[in-house]
């Protein structure tokens, strides 16, 4: 793919690196390439990071016909730079766009774009511990119409920012609130897809759970709201008498790419893994009666994060005294110590970009 590149004048100061936050502070650059029904993907260019501009009848503004990814870029301690599965983000947005009637973007190209802003923002990889450069691929319908169909014109684009954690706690423990009330997702609707409708979708129950000094939702299945299934931006595991449990993937919960990596360390180290569906009153019971041992939500924002308390209705449950598990630490050392390469990676899951 030939990308063309337009040259910032004057690059933008670094942030302190110890204190990034989550999505704050844009790097200088952004891959950008256009669709047309007629052309197909055309015009790949990496340019000054800064606002676009959009018809206000642009489909996507009414009609959310939204798609997007997360991956991160890791500094090593020698001081290469290296992506973490990006194949596996490719092609759940090639999975998402199906969804969504958009274009596919295809898999090599997708690759090649983030690879290609990476080395271009290689100063922007931040070196301090715990720290990586956030890479967000999306796209979007950029047609100006009203009516609700398949749009002529899409835009896909990558934009970065160097990241500490995503939580506040950080790897400490969070207190998670079981939504009885709304739902996430349906079988037969978008809930597998990355979609910011999705998300949208989500923030009700995120603020309601604030409100009650709960940092994050755990959604219920959309029918019988009986089963669990997904945490507001993460994939969740429980660690119940020695076992792992996690939602399937049928059609409503996002297949992360962390969560497969974590299932693929669980079995390699000889866990039983249940990848089952697990009722809510299963769940608090396991947390009454001793054998729920460890809880953790899982996303590349977030990596893993430890849940400490969970409340159904009136019911709450403390998990391994409101502190980190020993697996939960164990996943954490693992899967970051591979992805900022202090640790062997034996299932070529990293490639370096520079
Ligand atoms: C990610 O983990 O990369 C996500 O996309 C979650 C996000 C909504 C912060």
């Amino acid at each position: 793919m030939d990308i063309r590149f337009v040259k910032r004048e004057v690059l933008k100061e670094k942030p302190d690196q110890k204190n990034l936050g989550f999505g704050k502070y844009m790097t200088d650059y952004m891959f950008v390439m256009d669709w047309t029904k007629d052309e197909g993907w055309k015009d790949a260019r990496i340019v000054p990071h800064e606002p676009i501009t959009l018809e206000p009848s642009c489909v996507t503004l009414h009609y959310a016909q939204e798609t997007f990814e997360g991956l991160k870029a890791y500094r090593t301690a020698e001081g290469k730079i290296q992506l973490f599965r990006p194949e596996m983000n490719a092609k759940r947005m090639i999975t998402s766009n199906e969804r969504l009637c958009m274009p596919a973007f295809p898999v090599d190209m997708f690759v090649e774009a983030v690879r290609a802003l990476v080395k271009v923002e290689e100063a922007w990889v931040p070196t301090e511990p715990e720290t990586s450069l956030y890479i967000r691929p999306f796209m979007f319908a950029t047609e100006a119409a009203l009516g609700v169909h398949m749009a002529s014109a899409y835009k896909f684009m990558v934009i970065c920012c160097p990241v500490g954690a995503y939580y506040a706690e950080g790897i400490n423990p969070v207190k998670i609130l079981v939504e009885d009330e709304l739902v996430r997702a349906v079988k037969g609707g978008t809930g597998f897809t990355k979609c910011g409708g999705n998300y949208a979708g989500s923030i009700l129950g995120q603020v309601k759970a604030e409100k009650m000094g709960y940092s994050q939702v755990l959604w219920l299945d959309g029918e019988q709201r009986k089963y669990v299934e997904e945490v507001g931006t993460m994939n969740i595991m429980f660690k119940i008498a020695g076992e792992i449990y996690t939602a399937p993937i049928e059609g409503t919960v996002l297949a992360g790419v962390t969560r497969d990596s974590m299932l693929h360390l669980l079995r390699d180290w000889g866990y039983k893994v249940n990848e089952t569906r697990l009722s809510i009153d299963d769940l608090m019971k396991a947390g009454h009666d001793g054998t729920l041992e460890e809880v953790f939500g899982t996303g590349t924002a977030a990596v893993i994060s430890p849940v400490g308390e969970l409340r159904y209705k009136d019911d709450v449950v403390t998990v391994n005294d409101f502190k980190i598990g020993e697996l939960t630490q164990k996943l954490y050392d693992t899967l970051t110590g591979i992805q900022w390469g202090k640790i062997e990676d034996r299932f070529g899951w990293t490639q370096e970009v520079k």
